[in-house]
């Protein structure tokens, strides 16, 4: 039974993922390999563990021991290195976290990887293939026209998405250097099932349901290219499938969106779903639409105003295209969200209170 490993498979892409990877590939082993910080569940997986084939293992990409114990047990045929630290506001507050787990993380995943490739047989050593999964973020901001290709220059502006731009790095080097067969994908934000409640979408699903504030940073006019999670797990597996070593590809949902126009549709589809008259806490605060709990925020420093992908490459040489537009992902995400209010109680427990990130203190 042929392995495929997939790094931080207990977060929100990840774990997706790997429901997407059973749907896929009913003969293979799928090992998680995750360190389960806050914003990493098993609960996540659940499901995924019923039919025996998942395997979880949970470790530190970062430690060296440990993922060489890895590559070898397990003897993967594909890896998929989602395991990050993720959130641009927590990279504000402590960046030395995303400096291990992303850059020192994907290193040690890298060169485990090269070693252990290097001692396959030529058979398995021609079809191994190590995806490396970043973010559109590495790029930095467009201004109101532009769109980001394979070919713009990296220019972060948040720790975070600095620590991803020197992965990606690492990525490319890899295959320049050691010829290892490395392919790397660049998404847009994504949103869907199984998102941790600090990223926008589910933080004002949940804020909303509970009557409480939502709160837009600044003006509300930042752009994000929306990507529905699914779309993504498909582009990433085409990827793995048919790209070329050493490329890299763009992933994008050609869905650009003010974080306004997200929080306002998010309410819309609250409304037909779970109308405010119905609900208790919108009654006791006289509200009779889900829109009227916005508030403005401070803006977050450093806020990149807009990103957009040019998604043509894997278009026109994978054939991949998203399959979700906006409204319908937006509409199974609060749906979502509505039946797995158990799941959201579990994760956010003892863990995290929906309280605001990466302010900078005054001193
Ligand atoms: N969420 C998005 O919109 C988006 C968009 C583009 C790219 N990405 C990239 O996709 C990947 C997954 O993002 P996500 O939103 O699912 O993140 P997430 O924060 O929800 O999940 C990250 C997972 O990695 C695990 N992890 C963290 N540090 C680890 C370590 N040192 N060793 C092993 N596991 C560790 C966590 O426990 C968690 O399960 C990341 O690399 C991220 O940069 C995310």
């Amino acid at each position: 039974m042929q392995t495929i490993i997939v790094t931080g498979g207990a977060g929100f892409i990840g774990s997706n993922f790997v429901y997407y990877l059973l749907s896929q590939v009913p003969q293979h082993r799928i090992v998680v390999f995750d360190k389960l910080t806050y914003a990493g569940n098993k609960v996540s997986l659940q499901k995924a563990f019923q039919g025996g084939r998942v395997l979880f293992v949970k470790g530190d990409i970062a430690h060296a021991g440990q993922v060489r114990t890895l590559y070898q047990r397990f003897r993967p045929g594909f890896v998929f290195n989602f395991a990050a630290e993720s959130h641009v506001d927590r990279s504000i507050e402590g960046p030395e976290a995303f400096v291990r787990t992303n850059v020192e993380g994907t290193f040690q995943m890298l060169e485990a990887g090269r070693l252990y490739w290097k001692g396959l047989k030529e058979t398995d050593r021609k079809k191994f293939r190590f995806l490396h999964v970043s973010t559109d973020e590495v790029y930095g901001s467009l201004g109101p026209t532009g769109l980001f290709t394979e070919k713009t220059p990296y220019s972060p502006n948040s720790p975070y998405s600095a620590t991803k731009a020197g992965a990606d790095h690492l990525v490319r080097a890899y295959h320049e250097t050691y010829g290892m067969p490395v392919v790397l994908t660049n998404c847009s934000n994504n949103y869907g099932p199984y998102q941790f409640p600090e990223k926008l979408i589910p933080l004002m699903i949940l804020n909303a349901l509970e009557g409480k504030a939502l709160p837009v940073y600044g003006d509300g006019k930042n752009v994000r290219d929306w990507l529905y999670v699914e779309d993504h797990c498909e582009a990433i597996w085409k990827v793995m499938g048919r790209g070329t070593a050493g490329e890299k590809y763009n992933v994008g949902g050609n869905s650009e969106k003010t974080n306004l126009e997200v929080v306002r549709t998010l309410c819309r589809e609250l409304q037909k779903a779970f109308p405010a008259k119905d609900n208790p806490a919108l009654r006791q605060k006289g509200l009779s639409d889900y829109g009227g709990l916005v508030t403005f925020v401070k803006d977050r420093p450093g806020h990149d105003r807009r990103y957009a992908i040019d998604a043509s490459k894997i278009r026109r040489e994978l054939g991949w295209k998203p399959r979700h537009n906006f409204a319908s992902g937006m509409g199974a995400t609060v749906r979502w969200y509505l039946d797995n209010k158990d799941w959201c109680r579990k994760v956010q427990a003892g863990n995290y209170g929906r309280q605001r990130l990466g302010l900078l203190k005054k001193k």
